[in-house]
């Protein structure tokens, strides 16, 4: 039934997600989370910088990273989406910065740059509208299990089939066809109406006790502290719930609906509490740098911190699953969502 344009145009789509931590729906909803818990004055400053003023301001930009990435020109930031943790699940699941962040770069170290690129004030207008279109689909990223782990290529080598899907891989099941099973789609509405969800969970449901705690340790002077902070709370999800009886099991049966069942949870978890992160984050930046140097000039102790180059990651030598994806092409690896 469907035409040839929209075949074409499902096919790219499909294209893209393969190269995303969470897919397309999954950024929009963690940004249109952000969105909502933005204090005003962050609000206005953040679609200053993305000169754009519309209600889906932080959502348009969501995936712009998984874009670039594909480019010559952002070839290098490919390694910004993920920390590949050289952990051994299920029996052990750590993050260790120092063991795991190689030369190239990873979530936490890109996280830390941007953190201070966004509030620095000496950029152009360009390289500040990067820093957060960054910071909005990494602050995402980091929350997916898979994006902390370098097991089998965070995932992506892993075989399974799910709902009928007979070639699908763990990794775009957890980025894409697991929370689009749940929302049934993956336009900006469907994103929309899951952040309002989720929204309402925080704000008077089953969130509102814990929101708190997924910002406790956030604190933008300290922003390879707090990035790894997050990087291993969603890493002690692969032992837990990604695959707590190891790699086999997932590859015995289709994974709807007893595999889904028992990860959705997680899922909507790890989306909410990036979002509720973002805009914490970004409130924060917003009430150290921006707004500090607006109301007080040139402000001593903010420039001093400024000065200082982001922090380099560790001179590691690439890991495992680093070797695996520059083998791969430099790409995730990532198979097609097709039906047999
Ligand atoms: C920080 O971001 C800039 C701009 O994208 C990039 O050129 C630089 O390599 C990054 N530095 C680190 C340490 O990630």
């Amino acid at each position: 039934m469907y035409s040839v344009s929209s075949f074409f145009l499902l096919v790219g789509l499909t294209a893209l997600d393969g190269v995303s931590a969470w897919g397309t729906l999954g950024h929009a909803t963690v940004a249109y989370i952000a969105q909502n818990y933005l204090n005003d004055a962050t609000e206005t400053w953040a679609k200053s910088v993305l000169s754009d003023t519309s209600t889906s301001y932080l959502a348009n930009i969501a995936s712009w990273a998984d874009t670039y990435r594909t480019t010559t020109a952002g070839k290098f930031s490919a390694p910004y989406h993920f920390i590949d943790a050289e952990d051994n699940p299920p029996s052990s699941c750590n993050v260790n910065y120092a063991r795991d962040c190689t030369s190239s770069g990873c979530s936490i170290s890109a996280i830390a740059n941007y953190t201070q690129r966004v509030g620095d004030g000496r950029l152009s207008a360009a390289n500040t509208a990067e820093a957060l279109k960054f910071l909005v689909h990494l602050l995402g990223d980091i929350t997916q299990p898979l994006h902390d782990e370098a097991l089998d290529t965070g995932g992506n080598d892993i075989k399974v089939t799910f709902d009928g899907y007979t070639s699908d891989n763990l990794h775009a099941d957890w980025d894409t066809y697991i929370p689009q099973k749940l929302i049934g789609g993956s336009t900006l509405a469907d994103a929309q109406s899951w952040a309002n969800t989720l929204i309402t969970q925080i704000d008077s449901g089953s969130y509102k006790s814990v929101a708190s705690s997924w910002i406790a340790n956030s604190n933008i002077n300290a922003a390879v502290t707090s990035a790894t902070a997050w990087a291993s709370d969603a890493n002690a999800f692969v032992c837990s719930v990604v695959m707590p009886n190891g790699v086999a099991a997932l590859q015995k049966g289709d994974l709807y609906p007893t595999y889904y069942n028992s990860v959705i949870g997680t899922v909507e978890l790890q989306i909410v509490k990036g979002g509720y992160r973002l805009a914490d984050w970004l409130n924060k930046i917003h009430a150290a740098d921006i707004a500090k140097r607006s109301l007080e000039g040139r402000d001593e102790k903010l420039e001093s911190r400024m000065a200082k180059a982001a922090p380099l990651p560790p001179a590691n030598k690439p890991g495992r699953a680093q070797l695996a994806r520059e083998a791969a092409g430099g790409g995730c690896g990532c198979d097609k969502h097709k039906r047999h």
